[in-house]
């Protein structure tokens, strides 16, 4: 497959998984978190099929197209390895969906320097809450749930959160 089919089918992807969870919170309070802002294409999707719900998105500098950026009391700007434990601190266990998008698009390089990701992800969601991530999540808080139908294995993956004992 070209990297222009990949490129294609993993957007396609993005967007049936991101529909997919906006339905699944419905009647849920809690905030939005959109992990990776990059160009703003998925945050401003999250925006438009959520306009009800606080959104904050994270990332390390205000990259975004200027149609798509956040208002600046709901960016987070810096590293996240900084900049999500600190907000834990201030708003505790609060997202009912976390948009996971802060791959580099190759999963060996993820692993190792998004390694801390996974826990600060699980310090941040509810009891219940859905996470959806482009890369893979490992946390003994978060257990894997199943994609909605027609996204590829591996292109995207879903969790949610453990109920804390
Ligand atoms: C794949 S892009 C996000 C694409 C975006 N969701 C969109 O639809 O346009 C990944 C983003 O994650 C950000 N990122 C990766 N690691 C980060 C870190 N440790 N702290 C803050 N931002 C990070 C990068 O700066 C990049 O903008």
């Amino acid at each position: 497959m070209s990297r222009l089919d990949s490129f294609i089918r993993r957007l396609e992807a993005q967007r049936r998984v991101l529909d997919w969870a906006a339905a699944a919170i419905t009647g849920r309070d809690g905030l939005v978190l959109e992990l990776g802002l990059g160009n703003g294409r998925t945050y401003d999707h999250l925006r438009e099929i959520l306009p009800e719900r606080v959104i904050y998105a994270f990332d390390r500098e205000a990259r975004a197209n200027p149609r798509s950026l956040p208002p600046p009391e709901a960016l987070v700007l810096g590293d996240m390895a900084q900049t999500l434990p600190v907000f834990a601190a201030t708003h505790g266990r609060c997202a009912v969906l976390l948009h996971v998008d802060a791959t580099t698009g190759v999963p060996e390089r993820d692993a190792v320097a998004l390694a801390w990701l996974p826990g600060h992800v699980a310090a941040l969601a509810a009891d219940d809450a859905l996470i959806i991530s482009g890369s893979e999540l490992i946390d003994e808080a978060l257990l894997v749930t199943p994609l909605p139908e027609g996204v590829p294995l591996g292109r995207y993956f879903a969790y949610r959160r453990r109920a804390k004992a």
